[in-house]
């Protein structure tokens, strides 16, 4: 049917033991060095297909896209809890690290989130189940939830929106394994598979997510700098959605409350600023 590379349990990819290394606090460089024989050889075992990646040549292709879906709305609150009192649901943490091409991971990242509640329906007028962050100093993120319920015509799915400083935005969805659906949802790409395990009073899932953004070895790619008289717009600021700045001459209106950085400048931050 297509040339999806399926999960392959039991055989991680470089991004995986990245990922092992860093919640371990192995520093990203040294584990560059010493993973990729262990990722080939696993790459590497039957049954096995060899990936088309662009950098890393493990399978770590770009998260691929995927539809907006008609309720995406702007200007979410920044948490990465969207539990409030007496939601119910079960409840689901989802972790994980977002990659560049070369396979390291990114500070500053925007995630921004939004799920169907416990019945299937996503909230149109306010923000539950809404809710945007930025990876860490490690390139992590962390969202606490509850599982999202089903609604006609979909398998199980969180929608996300993905934007390194300075990049396009990547909008995509994030599935379940095991879920009957999976087999009927013209949109489901077991690409976009986290992985799911239950635990004590819920379940926790990882995805790790790998921006299409030119890495070289070395420290993350350098923020685009703001060019001479750039306006009001100025880094360290807390902008709260509605505040306007001016930048390169223009005006901007800002969706998400955040507090600006390099790279992140109206023209290049499309999540964060909508020109006037
Ligand atoms: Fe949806």
């Amino acid at each position: 049917m297509d040339d999806h590379d399926e999960p392959r349990p039991g055989h991680p990819s470089r991004k995986t033991v990245l990922r092992a290394a860093l919640a371990a606090g192995v520093a990203a460089p040294a584990v560059l060095m010493g993973v990729p024989a262990l990722a080939r050889a696993g790459a590497a075992s039957p049954g096995a297909r060899p990936a088309l990646t662009p950098t890393c040549d493990d399978g770590d292709d770009p998260t691929p896209p995927q539809m907006e879906g008609p309720y995406f709305k702007p200007n979410s609150p920044r948490r990465t809890s969207l539990l409030e009192s007496g939601t119910p649901g079960v409840r689901l943490t989802v972790t994980g690290y977002v990659f560049g091409l070369g396979c390291q991971p990114m500070s500053g990242v925007l995630l921004d989130f939004w799920q169907a509640d416990n019945n299937g329906a996503y909230d149109n007028t306010g923000f539950r189940f809404r809710g945007h962050q930025f990876t860490d100093a490690q390139g992590a993120f962390r969202l606490t939830t509850i599982v999202p319920g089903l609604y006609p015509g979909r398998t199980r799915h969180i929608h996300v929106k993905a934007q390194a400083p300075g990049r396009p935005v990547l909008t995509t969805q994030l599935y379940f394994p095991n879920e009957p659906r999976n087999a009927t949802d013209s949109l489901f790409d077991p690409r976009l598979l986290m992985t799911v395990h239950d635990v004590s009073g819920g379940r926790e899932a990882a995805f790790d997510f790998v921006l299409n953004v030119p890495q070289s070895p070395g420290p993350s790619p350098t923020p685009t700098t703001p060019p001479p008289g750039g306006g009001t717009w100025a880094v360290g600021t807390a902008y709260r959605a509605g505040d306007r700045a001016t930048y390169g001459g223009r005006g901007y209106v800002c969706l998400q409350a955040h507090t600006a950085q390099p790279g992140w400048e109206p023209p290049t931050a499309p999540a964060l600023w909508r020109a006037e």
